[in-house]
């Protein structure tokens, strides 16, 4: 059994490179076998609750694929408004009731922190499927796994990570796998987006090499993979401020076209307007694929955690 059995996914610093390897290589596995037509019964007799306080459409959809896929099964609130937490109950009092029907639980959330007030009030694992603006690790798994099946490697790439690097989840997970797996960064954003100053001094030390700027257009000429986020208007206190940056950087064929050739585009999704559509059919685009990626990677979540890979 792995050193993954029984954990919290909370955040991608405390995996260790065995671990990543791992997950990345146990989702390749699982991916062949379910492209050939397998049935995989590793979850069977288990069941998932995936605990969603805020929207989603992929992050809960493909947890829940996931689960189905390795024959376990699920029980789900995904809209909060249906749960006691109107009512009044604890984030912990919910995660100890759950505990008792569920053998794993996902959870989103809109504060940060909260999934580790979580994973704090229970035994059985906890996923962190977006707390907030902290982290997202399983989307950020998802885009390295991305990266290389698109690109073959990840190791000495560089990758532009463009838009709301503030107060964006799933940049804030990533960037600490893409240093672990090699990569070089830019980070391009409006200066009231740049990327959180304790993230960067964390990257920094160690000697990862990033660099930050706000020209998109020059990032894309000397990157592999440009990673483009939404700006999150539901983070913003002051809605005039959203309606000021929204649109700050839209990539579109002129500037694909510029961009270093073959340049990867990727997204975690949903997009509003910052990759226009002409873009979804040049062959670079992955974000589609992208999403695609998250079944087989969080399938091999579901079974590292519970010691059924
Ligand atoms: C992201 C999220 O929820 O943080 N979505 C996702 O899980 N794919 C990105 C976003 O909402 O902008």
């Amino acid at each position: 059994m792995s050193t993954l059995f029984g954990r919290d996914i909370l955040r991608t610093d405390t995996l260790s490179n065995e671990e990543l390897k791992l997950i990345l290589s146990t989702a390749a596995r699982f991916e062949d076998v379910t492209r050939a037509g397998g049935r995989l019964r590793n979850m069977e007799g288990r069941l998932l609750a995936t605990l969603f306080f805020e929207p989603s459409t992929r992050t809960r959809l493909s947890f829940e694929t996931a689960m189905l896929r390795l024959g376990g099964q699920v029980i789900s609130v995904a809209d909060p408004k249906t749960s006691s937490a109107v009512k009044g109950e604890s984030l912990a009092d919910s995660m100890r009731t759950v505990e008792g029907y569920a053998d794993v639980i996902v959870i989103r959330h809109p504060q940060k922190g909260s999934a580790q007030e979580a994973a704090d009030a229970v035994a059985v694992p906890v996923i962190n499927a977006g707390d907030g603006a902290g982290q997202h690790p399983t989307q950020a798994l998802l885009d390295v796994y991305t990266m290389q099946k698109e690109k073959g490697k990840v190791d000495g790439l560089t990758v532009a990570l463009a838009g709301d690097l503030k107060n964006g989840r799933t940049v804030h997970s990533l960037v600490y796998l893409l240093k672990r797996l090699g990569a070089r960064m830019i980070f391009v954003s409006p200066a009231e987006l740049e990327m959180p100053p304790e993230i960067v001094t964390d990257l920094k030390t160690g000697g990862t090499d990033i660099q930050i700027t706000s020209d998109l257009a020059a990032a894309m000429r000397s990157s592999d993979v440009v990673y483009v986020t939404r700006i999150q208007r539901e983070r913003f206190e002051d809605p005039s401020r959203y309606e000021c940056l929204k649109g700050s950087y839209v990539v579109d064929m002129a500037l694909v076209c510029q961009a270093k050739p073959g340049i990867t585009i990727m997204h975690p999704l949903p997009r509003v307007d910052e990759i226009a559509t002409e873009v979804d059919a040049y062959e670079g685009a992955a974000y589609f694929r992208q999403a695609a990626n998250g079944v087989p990677i969080r399938m091999a979540l579901l079974a590292l955690l519970t010691g059924r890979e």
